[in-house]
């Protein structure tokens, strides 16, 4: 038998670092996917295979003991077991367990593939254990994921894995889906410099610590920023969508998340976007940007030959299981 779950990829539209000190965001999943695949084996190990290699330790391992980015899976694991002693009068041995991971999710720039991962291997090793995590619905499957992503980031908001599982576009924390009325033409550009989430996350700590009132009024700015943002899609109002993404860059600008690539980047798009900005933790990885349909063709010239950028589509499906046998 096995457990098949995968769970879609995400950009951060509005909020991102400001979230993580109680302002909200708006996030959306996007059409990229991973997949994480978990099956019982008689090995007393627990194995996991992925792009990053091959993990292996001993099915008795605490998630603690695990100093890699293979511990949210220890973790699961540990839950799911504790779980299932609890739940179950006739507790069944595990004797091992082999978890591979396919994603096509770029890693470390910014588009949640750690997040999707937590969130799908969420699902799939619950899935595994229970055959009913459909009962879980989806409040405790984003539970499972965030408390799996604080074993390797312990400051996250927990926005990330909640896209990631629910899907959409939604404004963060209420998780109030947002319906989009006009089309979003979302183009993503890789500025392909791989960044560190936590350490962007400290920096911006730091930067909190040293101007306290400026960043609350940043805090402040972006909550109003996320509320102009919100009516101007109900009011189909596309230009005023974009320069609130543009406004929103200048407060990650002033919280030194960016640097000249990103700077270049989101300069050579000027001519044709409505907005533009960094997604997720910034310091490399991605830009969005609002481009009207016409202009599209006119993005690889403008960005230069050495940036990846594709357009993204949204996701409205989630994190999704099945059990094959
Ligand atoms: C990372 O994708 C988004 C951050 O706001 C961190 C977080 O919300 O956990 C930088």
């Amino acid at each position: 038998m096995k457990s098949v779950a995968s769970a879609p990829a995400k950009i951060i539209l509005f909020g991102e670092h400001f979230v993580v000190h109680g302002t909200k965001a708006i996030l959306a999943a996007i059409d990229k996917r991973v997949t994480v695949t978990s099956s019982f084996t008689e090995n007393k190990t627990i194995k996991v295979n992925s792009q990053l290699g091959t993990f292996e330790v001993p099915i008795s391992s605490s998630y603690v003991e695990v100093e890699n980015e293979f511990r949210p899976f220890v973790y699961l694991i540990n839950q799911c077991m504790q779980m299932k002693m609890f739940r179950d009068v006739f507790y069944r041995n595990v004797n091992g367990l082999e978890i591979t991971i396919d994603s096509d999710i770029p890693i470390g720039v910014g588009l949640g593939s750690s997040s999707a991962c937590c969130v799908a291997a969420a699902a799939s090793i619950s899935e595994l254990f229970y055959t009913r995590t459909t009962l879980f619905g989806n409040p405790q499957q984003t539970y499972l994921a965030i408390n799996a992503e604080k074993t390797i980031f312990p400051d996250t908001s927990g926005a990330d894995c909640t896209v990631c599982t629910y899907g959409g576009m939604i404004e963060y924390p209420s998780i109030e889906k947002i319906d989009n009325t006009f089309d979003l033409n979302l183009l993503i550009a890789n500025s392909m410099i791989p960044h560190n989430t936590k350490n962007s996350v400290e920096k911006v700590n730091k930067f909190k610590k040293n101007n306290e009132d400026r960043f609350s009024q940043l805090c402040d700015l972006e909550n109003g920023l996320i509320n102009e943002a919100i009516t101007a899609m109900k009011n189909n109002n596309t230009t005023t969508f974009g320069l609130k993404m543009s406004e929103n860059q200048k407060y990650l600008e002033e919280i030194q998340v960016s640097n000249d690539t990103l700077r270049d980047m989101i300069s050579s798009l000027k001519e044709i976007s409505l907005g533009t900005k960094i997604t997720g933790a910034g310091d490399g990885g991605c830009i969005i940007a609002l481009i009207k349909d016409e202009n599209m063709d006119k993005v690889p010239e403008l960005l230069g030959k050495d940036k990846e950028c594709f357009s993204a589509k949204l996701d409205t499906k989630g994190v999704v299981w099945k059990i094959e046998k």
